[in-house]
C-alpha cells in the first residue's frame, strides 16, 4: 500500500524542527533545566502574563469546542490592522496558512518561486501539492525581487517573500517591494511572510496591497513576539475574496480556543511586546558585537536570530549540544558551514558566547573571511 502514495509525497523529506530540550536531555543524560534552546526563534520571556491568565481560564472550558469562526480574535486583529474581519484567516500556526494556499491554488506541475535561502516550509508545501519550487539566487543573502520577478513564467502560481527572511535575518525595502508589485503579473499570488514583523524598527507596509485588493496574502504569527509557539496560532490577511477561498480549505476548528484566548489577550499587552523587543535588540547587538570581536563572519540581522559562519556547521552544532546548548545546523538550508542562533535572555546569550569562545580556543571553529564567504 505505502508505495502507492503520490510520488511527490514519497519523495518528500519532512521538515526538520529545532531539537527539543527533552530529547537532548534524554540523549545526553542531562538535566533539562541545564539546557538552553536557541534554535527556533522563540520568545525567551515566554507568553505575556495576561495571555497566560486568559489561557488558564479557557482551560476550564476545555470540554467545549472552540469558536470555529474565531469572531473575537479576528475582530481584534482586523481592528489593529485597519482591515475587516473578513480579511483575516486563522491558522494552526502561520505554517497552516501556507498549506491552505496550496490546497486552494496549486496543481501538480505548477511553479512556486522562493529565494534560494528562504524558509524551508514553502518548498515542502509546494512539493506536497506536486508543484515545483524555483529557487532564485539571493546575493548578499537578501531576496532579489527583480530576479524573482524575472523568474516568473506562465506556470508560476505563487511567489514567497519572507520579510524579514528566516534563516538569513535580512529584509527587503519598501521601495523594492513597490517596484516589484508594480510589475508582478496577475496570475501570481504573492505571499508576504511577516513572522518577524513586530521586531522591525522600520517595517515596510504591505497591507496596502490587501486593501487595494491585489493578489496577495500577508502572514503573521503569535509564535514569535507573542511567545505562543506551543499553542500553534498564526494568521493570514488577504483581500476578502481570497480569504473566503482559504476559509473553505480549513478544518472547522483548526485554531483551538486556548490559543485564541491567549492570542487575544496577548495582542493587547503592549508592555510585553515592548519588553521582548528591547531584550531582542540588546541580545542581538551583544551577539553580533561578540562575533565581530571573535573575527567571525555573520549576516547582520533585523530579526531575533543571527546566521553565523563557523566552518563545519554540523560539527559545531554537535559540540554545542554536548555543552547543553541547542542551536540550528543549517545544512538543510544549503548552508552547511553556518549555524543559526536565536536571541535568548542575556544570561543565555552570555553562556552561548562563553561556550562558542571555548570551542574557538579548541580550534573547532573556522574563521571565514568576508571575501571567502
Ligand atoms: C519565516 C517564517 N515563517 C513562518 C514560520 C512559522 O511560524 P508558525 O509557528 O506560525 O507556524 C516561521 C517559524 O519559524 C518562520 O521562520
Amino acid at each position: 500500500m505505502w508505495n502507492s502514495a503520490h510520488q511527490h509525497i514519497l519523495n518528500l523529506t519532512a521538515y526538520e524542527p529545532g531539537k527539543p530540550v527533552e530529547e537532548l536531555a534524554r540523549e545526553m543524560g542531562l538535566d533539562p533545566s541545564a539546557i538552553i534552546k536557541l534554535a527556533s526563534n522563540e520568545n525567551p520571556l515566554g507568553p505575556s502574563p495576561v495571555a497566560l491568565e486568559a489561557m488558564i481560564a479557557m482551560l476550564q472550558r476545555s470540554h467545549f469546542y472552540p469558536d470555529g469562526g474565531a469572531w473575537a480574535l479576528r475582530n481584534a486583529i482586523a481592528q489593529r490592522l485597519g482591515v475587516n474581519r473578513e480579511n483575516i484567516i486563522l491558522g494552526n500556526g502561520s505554517n497552516e496558512i501556507i498549506e491552505f494556499i496550496g490546497h486552494a491554488f496549486l496543481e501538480p506541475g505548477d511553479e512556486v518561486i522562493t529565494a534560494k535561502h528562504a524558509f524551508a516550509v514553502y518548498s515542502l508545501m509546494a512539493q506536497l501539492f506536486g508543484a515545483t519550487t524555483i529557487e532564485v539566487a539571493d546575493p548578499g543573502y537578501t531576496h532579489d525581487l527583480d530576479a524573482m520577478l524575472a523568474a516568473i513564467t506562465p506556470k508560476t502560481r505563487q511567489l514567497f517573500i519572507a520579510n524579514p527572511n528566516n534563516p538569513t535575518g535580512t529584509m527587503v525595502t519598501q521601495e523594492a517591494i513597490d517596484r516589484f508589485m508594480a510589475s508582478v503579473p496577475d496570475h501570481v499570488l504573492v505571499i508576504f511572510d511577516e513572522a518577524y514583523f513586530e521586531f522591525l524598527d522600520h517595517a515596510p507596509d504591505v497591507l496596502r496591497y490587501v486593501r487595494e485588493g491585489r493578489n496577495v496574502v500577508v502572514m503573521r504569527t503569535f509564535s514569535k513576539i507573542q511567545g505562543l509557539a506551543n499553542l500553534r496560532i498564526g494568521y493570514g490577511i488577504a483581500p476578502t475574496k481570497i480569504a473566503e477561498v482559504l476559509q473553505k480549505t480549513r478544518q472547522p476548528f483548526n485554531a483551538n480556543g486556548i490559543a485564541q484566548a491567549g492570542a487575544l489577550a496577548g495582542l493587547g499587552d503592549e508592555t510585553h511586546m515592548r519588553r521582548t523587543r528591547v531584550l531582542t535588540n540588546e541580545g542581538r547587538e551583544y551577539l553580533q558585537a561578540e562575533f565581530t570581536a571573535m573575527g567571525l563572519h555573520f549576516i547582520p540581522s533585523v530579526a531575533n536570530f543571527v546566521l553565523l559562519q563557523v566552518g563545519d556547521g554540523d560539527a559545531v552544532f554537535q559540540a554545542l549540544l554536548r555543552r547543553g546548548i541547542i542551536v540550528r545546523a543549517m545544512r538543510s538550508y544549503k548552508l552547511p558551514d553556518w549555524i543559526r542562533v536565536s536571541v535568548g535572555t542575556m544570561e543565555q546569550n552570555r553562556r552561548f558566547i562563553a561556550d562558542l569562545r571555548a570551542l574557538d580556543q579548541e580550534g573547532a571553529i573556522a574563521h571565514a573571511t568576508k571575501a571567502a564567504a
